[in-house]
């Protein structure tokens, strides 16, 4: 079954074909983070607009290198839920008005359920049941993958997601939008025990976490040292922000592994490409002698693949919309399109 595949969820206007939730034939994303990057972070009224512009142009590109015809596409399908609700819309009006001009089934996709799938088309043999770890610039979860489509949250962040938190220690060291790119490359040359940060929890709900508290923990630092008139070094701030925030995450799945027996894990989501949080995560496995999955680094930020990918799964599972299909700003990774009805 070949699906044709819509992602404009935040700022990357994406187009895909993936054949049977495991091959991708072709793969198209048009960033606007350049545009973005003036004013510090995602304009959702200029993303819309971006997004209406690039839609059609990326998605014939997405056939032409698929070498296929609307025709010879099976199913078309989108992200519907969650994300900014404009940029969200242009992708399903799209989607819709394709799916109903060619007389194809139109699948509605879950944002977050699309990341944890980026890990099917990386590792073909990856089936559930699995744990996994959502770390992305809206989102830090531990979600458990009973099936494709039966997905529950056991943690999440109480305040800022992972990439969230990366973005603005970033902004307040002087980094350019999206800081967490930047912090991670800068950090590689940097000491990660020259300052002290906390490693937040929280109380009576061990797989949550906060990192509000850790962010501001980097611009008390900042601001003391410059009222002193002290140099800091951002590689050395950089690399111990990084290593506090890769503990956390560590700790919490970890410790959701041990104490559901489940010894799969899987990692996705934009904070994923983190060089840190891969390396340890992969060594806290191994030594356990549990298997670990990891999108490859083109797969973890956002994409249209990895929505083609879970949409073979919610086809499966009948989740197939209507021309009644509306975009959600908000959704639970555990509610599928079929509950909505
Ligand atoms: O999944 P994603 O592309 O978009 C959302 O669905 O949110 O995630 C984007 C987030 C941004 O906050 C970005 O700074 C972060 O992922 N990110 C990273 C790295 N690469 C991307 N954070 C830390 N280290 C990285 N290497
Ligand atoms: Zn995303």
């Amino acid at each position: 079954m070949r699906i044709l595949a819509l992602e404009s969820s935040c700022d990357e206007t994406a187009a895909a074909v993936v054949e049977d939730g495991r091959r991708v034939l072709s793969s198209v994303v048009a960033s606007q983070v350049e545009e973005h990057r003036l004013y510090g972070g995602v304009v959702p009224e200029i993303a819309s607009r971006r997004h209406s512009e690039a839609v059609v142009p990326v998605t014939e590109q997405a056939l032409a290198q698929a070498g296929l015809s609307l025709s010879q596409i099976d199913a078309v399908a989108v992200t519907y839920a969650p994300g900014l609700i404009g940029a969200l819309l242009v992708g399903v009006n799209f989607a819709k008005g394709l799916a109903l001009a060619a007389g194809k089934p139109l699948i509605p996709v879950h944002h977050i359920r699309g990341h944890i799938a980026a890990n099917y088309l990386t590792h073909p043999e990856l089936q559930p049941p699995f744990l996994c770890l959502v770390v992305s610039g809206g989102h830090s979860h531990i979600v458990l993958v009973e099936d494709y489509t039966k997905l529950s949250v056991l943690g999440q962040t109480r305040d800022d997601a992972a990439g969230e938190a990366f973005d603005k220690a970033a902004r307040a060291m002087g980094m350019p939008y999206p800081g967490g790119v930047a912090m991670d490359k800068l950090a590689e040359s940097g000491n990660s025990q020259a300052f002290r940060l906390p490693r937040p929890s929280v109380e009576g709900a061990t797989y949550d976490f906060s990192f509000s508290g850790l962010k501001t923990a980097v611009i008390n630092l900042l601001h003391t040292a410059r009222q002193r008139g002290e140099e800091i070094s951002t590689a050395d701030l950089s690399a111990s922000f990084r290593q506090a925030v890769v503990d956390c995450l560590t700790r919490n799945f970890i410790k959701a592994a041990e104490d559901t027996g489940i010894r799969k894990l899987v990692m996705a989501g934009g904070v994923s490409a983190n060089s840190l949080l891969r390396r340890q995560l992969q060594e806290e496995c191994r030594k356990r002698g549990w298997e670990f999955y990891m999108p490859e680094l083109s797969l973890c930020g956002d994409n249209a693949a990895m929505m083609g990918a879970q949409a073979y799964y919610e086809f499966q599972a009948g989740n197939v919309a209507g021309m009644e299909l509306n975009a959600r700003a908000a959704l639970s990774i555990d509610r599928s399109y079929g509950d909505l009805l």
